[in-house]
């Protein structure tokens, strides 16, 4: 298809980021946005596009051939069945919905109506990340023992000064830990079960401001995971790898993955090795860069739903798929709060 007609929904922060990937691609254009805030007048305009009051009168005024829902995540359920159900394909933002419940239904529409579904994992589009399932699943490092990953970082005063913005829904888990959880699922498979502590200590408000968690994966691994939206640090993924332009780039590594002959540091990825055998503590351990290059994720992700959309390819987060990442993170505060290991 020469030119893939798209319409936007919801033109904040990660909206643009979508019109500034689109418009790095000949083959793609957004023909339409629908937002009812005056602030998006401006962006309609910078685009050179029409402006909508809602989804329906987008949908009913350009011929698409596909949505992407980039609302808060309480209203990508309305906005995503609207389409489905007028035959469109949907790229929605994650998390894939703000419930379990809306999740199984928007895969239930997706199924009945034939349209398909792509969800907003963008990291599963880097590079690098191909490369760090290539090594761990080619038993570059042996077998997976242990993988330890953090998300620190303390975020600017102002971000909390919305109400809903101090609400369990817009903490750190169900906002930034998604990310995380589904980078891991996607390089180690799924998880099984998790036992969490969560903690408000810091601001005091309803959301976590740390969280602590132990899970095992279904492939027998065991992982660690430690996350903060109040800690000064610069061991995140935004940190590392720099994608953020509002996030100063420390190069530092966030997550570790530990086989039993050698370990790899992601997202800037560095192998590590014994240089002669036996692979055991005894031996020197060696670490060594891989190059990689960093790419455009929002681009690789818009063109890979472009070819989704001509049937090309199938997405490579599903509904299920994304429904699985929401499962897992919704699994991390039902610990903490019930004080047990939660089976997912
Ligand atoms: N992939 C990522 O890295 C990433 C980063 C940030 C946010 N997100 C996700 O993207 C979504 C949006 O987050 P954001 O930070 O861009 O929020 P935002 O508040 O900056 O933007 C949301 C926009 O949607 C508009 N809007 C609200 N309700 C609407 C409706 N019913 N119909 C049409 N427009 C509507 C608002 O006016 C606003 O312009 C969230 O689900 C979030 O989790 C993803």
């Amino acid at each position: 298809m020469s030119n893939m007609r798209l319409g936007l929904v919801g033109a904040g922060v990660i909206g643009q980021r979508h019109l500034l990937a689109i418009q790095k691609i000949p083959s793609v254009s957004i023909v339409g946005i629908a937002d009812p805030s005056p602030l998006a007048v401006a962006v309609a305009a910078k685009f050179a596009v029409p402006l909508f009051e809602d989804t329906e009168s987008l949908i009913d005024g350009e011929a698409l051939d596909g949505l992407i829902v980039a609302t808060p995540t309480e209203s990508h359920y309305r906005s995503t069945i609207t389409a489905l159900n007028a035959g469109l394909a949907v790229l929605i933002e994650k998390p894939i919905t703000a419930t379990l419940a809306e999740a199984e239904e928007v895969i239930a529409t997706s199924r009945n109506r034939g349209t398909q579904v792509l969800v907003g994992h963008h990291r599963r589009y880097y590079r690098f990340t191909e490369q760090a399932k290539e090594i761990i699943q080619s038993g570059a490092i042996g077998s997976l023992v242990c993988v330890s990953g953090q998300w620190n970082m303390r975020k600017h005063a102002s971000y909390y000064e919305p109400d809903w913005r101090k609400r369990w829904k817009a903490g750190p888990v169900l906002t930034n830990l998604i990310h995380d959880f589904d980078l891991l699922r996607y390089l180690c498979g799924d998880i099984e079960s998790v036992s969490a502590e969560t903690s408000n200590v810091i601001q005091g408000f309803e959301k976590e401001d740390a969280a602590a968690i132990a899970m095992r994966f279904k492939a027998g691994s065991l992982g660690a995971f430690v996350l903060s939206d109040q800690s000064s640090s610069p061991w995140s993924w935004e940190s590392g790898t720099g994608e953020n332009r509002a996030v100063p780039a420390s190069g530092e590594n966030a997550f570790r993955f530990m086989g039993t002959e050698g370990s790899l540091e992601f997202p800037n990825l560095k192998v590590w090795r014994h240089q002669s055998l036996p692979y055991d503590w005894e031996n020197m351990i060696e670490g060594e860069a891989v190059e990689s290059k960093m790419t455009d994720a929002f681009v690789e992700q818009i063109l890979h739903f472009s070819r989704v959309i001509q049937g090309l390819e199938n997405p490579r987060t599903s509904a299920e798929d994304a429904t699985m990442t929401l499962r897992s993170v919704l699994a991390v505060l039902k610990s903490a709060r019930t004080g047990k290991r939660v089976h997912i």
